[in-house]
């Protein structure tokens, strides 16, 4: 089931995710935490950070990270998540994990991934943004989706809107490795943040679309325990041709 909740803006977005965040951790001392990166949950980090909460037995997965970044590249996710989160509270190292860019076996890490997920015992909340495009993670819109952990290939447009992070095109990443659709709606609870008008058209499909590879978020309207918290800007459904004529 999707509820929605919808703040007056990105701040009152990040307090509320905070929130929810410090009411689980209350509750479960040595709660599973599904983390993104990218813009969105920046201000919630710091929320987490300012509340001085006790990270201590907290176990966290991310989402994604780059093929071919070493955790101290700086646009790696694992460089973002240290730099922005886990250096500022008191996470054991060893409770960390990130989908590593560098390895030598596909099979072998995207399948160690998974199986420390489950030897976890399962992600309690799981933190997501959303693409333009519907993209969880780096669940791209494709005629299928994979459930699991797995290796995509990004697209030339997602390569080419990197390009300015790096010094050379050869730089760029061309692959990535994200938890699948199955691993994400195998959370127990789920937390899509999202800010901003150009989000209003992927949070009303989120809610209102089809369920379609195509719209990879449109998935989540499976899961029993979804809470979309957006500011009033993405919560506005955008006027279209579509659906102007209902308006009038
Ligand atoms: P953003 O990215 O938080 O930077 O908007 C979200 C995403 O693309 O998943």
């Amino acid at each position: 089931m999707l509820q929605v909740f919808v703040t007056e803006n990105y701040e009152d977005m990040s307090v509320k995710a905070a929130e929810e965040i410090a009411k689980q951790l209350i509750e479960k001392p040595n709660s599973v935490l599904g983390l993104a990166t990218g813009s969105t949950p920046l201000g919630l980090y710091e929320k987490l950070i300012q509340q001085k909460l006790d990270f201590q037995a907290v176990k966290t997965f991310n989402l994604d990270e780059y093929v071919g970044l070493a955790p101290d590249h700086e646009q790696s996710y694992s460089y973002y998540m240290w730099h922005h989160f886990f250096s500022k509270i008191n996470i054991e190292k060893s409770n960390v994990n990130i989908p590593p860019g560098i390895f030598t076996d596909e099979q072998a890490v995207t399948e160690d991934y998974e199986n420390r997920i489950h030897e976890a015992g399962g992600i309690d909340i799981q933190v997501l943004g959303i693409g333009h495009n519907g993209h969880i993670g780096f669940n791209e819109p494709n005629s299928s989706l994979n459930a699991c952990t797995h290796i995509v290939q990004l697209a030339q447009q997602t390569i080419q809107a990197n390009a300015r992070f790096f010094s050379s095109m050869e730089e760029v990443p061309k692959r990535a490795i994200t938890m699948g659709m199955g691993s994400i709606l195998k959370a127990r609870k789920i937390i899509l943040l999202a800010s901003g008008e150009e989000k209003a058209e992927a949070i009303n499909k989120t809610l209102n679309g089809n369920i379609d590879t195509s719209f990879p978020a449109s998935f989540l309207q499976l899961h029993p325990n979804v809470t979309l918290i957006v500011d009033k800007a993405a919560a506005e459904v955008p006027v279209t041709p579509r659906n102007l004529s209902n308006r009038l």
